[in-house]
C-alpha cells in the first residue's frame, strides 16, 4: 500500500493530494473535549499513553486524513529537563523562567527518553492502529521557540527577555542552544525509534530576528538537529516549519537539509513554487481563519492553493494550527475539496 503523504516528504508528485492540519486534534472537536475532561492537568494528559492514542487518532479517523500526529507539546522538552511548566486554562503555558546560566547548568540532561517514554509508547501503539495509507508524524520545537517559554516564562509580546539573553550574553545562550539541540535530536530519534515515519521542527517564533541572529539561532540549531537525525534515519523525512521566516524561508529550504518546508499563511504562492518548491518539497499555507469561515471564499483559496502547488512535491496544510473556534464540518468540507483536486 502506498501513503500519499510520505511519498509527497520524499519528493513525488502524487495523484492523491495528501492533506493533514497542524493542531488537528485539539479543542474544535467534541470528542476531544470529552476525553480531555478526564484529565486534569494538560502535560499528565499528554503522558497518558491510552488518552494520547485515542486523541491522536480521533482527526484521522472522522476526517479521512493522510497524516496523524502525536498527541504531545512541544513543551515536554523543558519539563522532562526539570523546569517546572504548567498548563493554566485560559493563559497557557506557564515556565519558571530561567534568570541565569546557573539555571541553564543545573537542567537535567540524562532523563529526557525516561521522562517521555509514554510520549513513545503511545507512538507504538498509534501505529499499530492506523490505517496502512496514512503516515504517522512526531514532532519537537526547534531550540529557538522552545527558548522563548524556557526563558520568558510563556508566550510573550515581543520577546524581550529572550533578545536580551542572546544578544548580551551569547556565550551561556549558545549553551543552552546546545543543550536544547541535543534534546530535540534525541527525542526525534526516539520517536522514529518507536514508529513514526516523518518528524516535523515547529519553530514558531522563527519570524522575530534579523539576518545574523536568524542564522546562529534558528537555521544554526535546526541543521544541527537535521544532520544528527539523518546520521541515524536517513530514510525518514523531515519537515521544518520556520512560521513568519519571510525572505528567509529560502535558506531554511536551501540549506536545513529538510526534506520539506512548512510556509505559513503569508508566503506568496509565485515565491512558493518558483523558488522553495524547486528546492523541497512544500507544506501549507490556508490561513488557519479561513478554515473558520468555510464556504465558498475557503474552497476559492484552497483552489488558488491547490492550482499553484499541488503540480509539484506538495502537502496540504494549513499556514499555522487549528484555532479552537473551528467548525469540524468546514474541516470535513476542505479535506473533500483537497482529495477531489486533480490535474
Ligand atoms: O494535533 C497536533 O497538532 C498535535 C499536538 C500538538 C499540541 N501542541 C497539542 C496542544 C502540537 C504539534 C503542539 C505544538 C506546539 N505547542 C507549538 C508549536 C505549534 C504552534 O502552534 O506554533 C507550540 C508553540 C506549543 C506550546 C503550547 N501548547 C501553547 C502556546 C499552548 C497554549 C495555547 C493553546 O492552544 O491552548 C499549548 C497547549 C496545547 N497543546 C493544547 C493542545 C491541544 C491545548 C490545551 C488543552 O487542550 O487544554
Amino acid at each position: 500500500m502506498t501513503k500519499p503523504l510520505l511519498s509527497a516528504l520524499k519528493g513525488e508528485t502524487t495523484d492523491h493530494v495528501p492533506i493533514w492540519l497542524m493542531r488537528q486534534a485539539g479543542r474544535y472537536l467534541p470528542e476531544y473535549m470529552k476525553v480531555r475532561a478526564r484529565s486534569k492537568d494538560f502535560l499528565n494528559f499528554c503522558y497518558s499513553p491510552d488518552l494520547a492514542v485515542e486523541v491522536t487518532l480521533q482527526p484521522v479517523q472522522r476526517f479521512g486524513l493522510d497524516g496523524a500526529i502525536i498527541f504531545s507539546d512541544i513543551l515536554v522538552i523543558p519539563d522532562a529537563m526539570g523546569q517546572k511548566v504548567a498548563f493554566e486554562p485560559g493563559r497557557g503555558p506557564v515556565l519558571e523562567a530561567l534568570r541565569d546560566p546557573r539555571d541553564v547548568d543545573n537542567l537535567d540532561r540524562e532523563s529526557l527518553r525516561a521522562h517521555l517514554a509514554p510520549v513513545y509508547e503511545a507512538i507504538t501503539e498509534v501505529s499499530k492502529n492506523l490505517a496502512d495509507t496514512v503516515t504517522l508524524i512526531g514532532f519537537a520545537g526547534a531550540p529557538w521557540t522552545i527558548a522563548s517559554y524556557m526563558i520568558e516564562g510563556g508566550s510573550s509580546r515581543d520577546f524581550a527577555q529572550l533578545k536580551s539573553w542572546a544578544y548580551g550574553a551569547p556565550e551561556s545562550f549558545n549553551a543552552l542552544v546546545d543543550i536544547l539541540v541535543d534534546a530535540v535530536a534525541d527525542h526525534l530519534c526516539a520517536q522514529i525509534e518507536a514508529g513514526v515515519e516523518a518528524v516535523q521542527i515547529f519553530d514558531s517564533w522563527a519570524g522575530v530576528l534579523p539576518e545574523d541572529a536568524f542564522e546562529t539561532w534558528c537555521l544554526g540549531p535546526i541543521k544541527r538537529i537535521i544532520g544528527r537525525v539523518k546520521a541515524l534515519h536517513p530514510g525518514i523525512p523531515i519537515i521544518v516549519f520556520p512560521n513568519r521566516a519571510g525572505f528567509f524561508y529560502e535558506r531554511m529550504a536551501r540549506d536545513s537539509g529538510a526534506d520539506a518546508v512548512s510556509i505559513d499563511a503569508m508566503v506568496p504562492l509565485n515565491t512558493a513554487r518558483d523558488i522553495l518548491q524547486k528546492l523541497v518539497t512544500v507544506q501549507g499555507n490556508l490561513d488557519p481563519i479561513m478554515l473558520v469561515e468555510g464556504g465558498t471564499p475557503m474552497i476559492e483559496a484552497a483552489r488558488r492553493i491547490l492550482d499553484a502547488l499541488a503540480p509539484g512535491p506538495f502537502v496540504f496544510n494549513l499556514g499555522h494550527g487549528i484555532v479552537p473556534q473551528t467548525p469540524p464540518a468546514h474541516v470535513a468540507a476542505l479535506v473533500d475539496e483537497v482529495h477531489r483536486w486533480r490535474k
